[in-house]
């Protein structure tokens, strides 16, 4: 009840004071196939062994893989290693076939867990991003002040999509997964403007295939 008390206010001074752009993007996650059923669908197409999870919480996810090996990454709860990502990445000297990240969902850190991911992920593995897709303004404010948080997680995608020995593309389910493949990208971003914190929703709205390369979850499957 504090929470909702608290956001209501800082909603209202973000509505005075912050951008204005109201428009919603109308995807309906629950006629979609959720995160643990795609990336356990990719684990048995793909024969995987090596999993890795970053930002576990309450193992929702984590318990429920089914994989021969599996580190899960969290300073809090969850998983099998108490550590930040960034403590984690420093240490570590495993290579991993799928790396699924959902740790503090800002830009920065995204970023930082999407460059660490791409030097230990194997040549044919996967690296997936959770909450790329907000649907609305509230959900992408950092810090937060709405219910559902993706954060700006979706301007870390955008900036994955201007590397050229990446390839990037967010799969429209489960609040958005991002998925990068290790090979050179097959539609490069070329932007003038490389300030990604700064981007807008305005411009994530106006932008969005380009930006975001949306593809269905069977897509995803026929591109695997
Ligand atoms: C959205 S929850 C993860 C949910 C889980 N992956 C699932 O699918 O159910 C985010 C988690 O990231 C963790 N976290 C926050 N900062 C982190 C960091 N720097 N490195 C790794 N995990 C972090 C939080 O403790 C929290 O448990």
């Amino acid at each position: 009840m504090k929470n909702k008390y608290k956001y209501f206010f800082k909603r209202l001074l973000y509505y005075l004071y912050g951008e204005k752009f109201f428009k919603r993007l109308n995807y309906d996650w629950s006629k979609q196939p959720s995160r643990t059923e795609i990336i356990q669908n990719i684990i048995n197409l793909k024969k995987y062994s090596k999993y890795l999870e970053v930002g576990c919480d309450k193992n929702e996810n984590f318990s429920k893989i089914m994989i021969e090996y599996k580190v899960g990454v969290d300073p809090l709860k969850g998983g099998t290693v108490r550590k930040t990502s960034d403590e984690f990445f420093k240490s570590n000297n495993e290579k991993f076939d799928l790396i699924f990240l959902d740790g503090l969902h800002t830009y920065e850190q995204t970023l930082k867990d999407i460059d660490n991911a791409i030097q230990i992920i194997e040549d044919e593995g996967i690296i997936l991003v959770h909450d790329c897709l907000p649907k609305k303004i509230w959900n992408q404010i950092v810090p937060r002040i709405y219910g559902h948080w993706n954060g700006d997680v979706w301007k870390a995608i955008v900036h994955s999509r201007t590397y050229d020995y990446v390839d990037t593309y967010t799969c429209t389910a489960d609040h958005g997964i991002g998925v990068i493949f290790k090979r050179k990208n097959k539609d490069l971003l070329r932007l003038d403007n490389l300030d990604f914190k700064n981007y807008k929703f305005a411009d994530y709205y106006t932008f969005h295939e380009k930006y975001m390369n949306p593809i269905s979850y069977n897509k995803l499957f026929e591109i695997l």
